[in-house]
């Protein structure tokens, strides 16, 4: 049994999330989830809490978490942290350093295993300055899961889509 941290931010594949929760949870594992304030716009708290059975936590204002330290418990908590989807806001954040939101300032409080399952358009991933924060995370020991070619919801075909739940949930048991 491994402990996940899922920090879902907000992309169109954030309801890919879901299953993810859904995969692991039948594999044995404890999941524990923050979202981005965006990625609440694409889905509910009330799912993600219900599937994972743990609260969830989405802002660095909670007086009562927050008042033992509970960003950090988090950084601390897991095996591995799971990103998916991945924006390219979080990665590019996550890169250079910056702690603007609960899920940012996890990603730089943590010593543990951090995995990235990036989703966007096929132009946002193939974009030059947005390839060279993807370069700074690899050479920081940062796993990357896809993205996957194929169609995508703005109707481009290309690089971009999030890599499928289950290929993800296979990938990590190895780890
Ligand atoms: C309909 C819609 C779909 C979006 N899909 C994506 C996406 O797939 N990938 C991405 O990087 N950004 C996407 N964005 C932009 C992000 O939501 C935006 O950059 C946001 O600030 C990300 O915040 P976060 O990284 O804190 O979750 C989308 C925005 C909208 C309105």
């Amino acid at each position: 049994m491994k402990k996940i941290l899922l920090v879902i931010s907000g992309g169109i594949a954030a309801y890919k999330s879901l299953e993810l929760i859904r995969l692991f949870k039948k594999a044995g594992d404890e999941v524990k989830c923050v979202a981005t304030e965006s990625a609440l716009t694409f889905i509910t708290s009330a799912s993600i809490e219900y599937l994972s059975g743990n609260p969830l936590r989405t802002s660095l204002d909670d007086r009562e978490q927050e008042m033992k330290m509970g960003h950090i418990e988090l950084a601390r908590w897991p095996d591995i942290i799971l990103v998916a989807p991945a924006t390219a806001n979080i990665i590019s954040s996550v890169a250079n350093g910056l702690a603007t939101d609960l899920a940012q300032t996890i990603l730089m409080a943590t010593t543990k295993k951090m995995v990235f399952a990036p989703s966007m358009n096929v132009r946002m991933w193939e974009n030059k300055l947005f390839q060279n924060n993807v370069a700074i995370l690899k050479s920081n020991n940062v796993e990357f899961l896809g993205p996957t070619e194929g169609e995508m919801a703005c109707g481009e075909f290309g690089l971009g889509r999030m890599m499928e739940p289950q290929q993800i949930v296979k990938s990590l048991i190895k780890k």
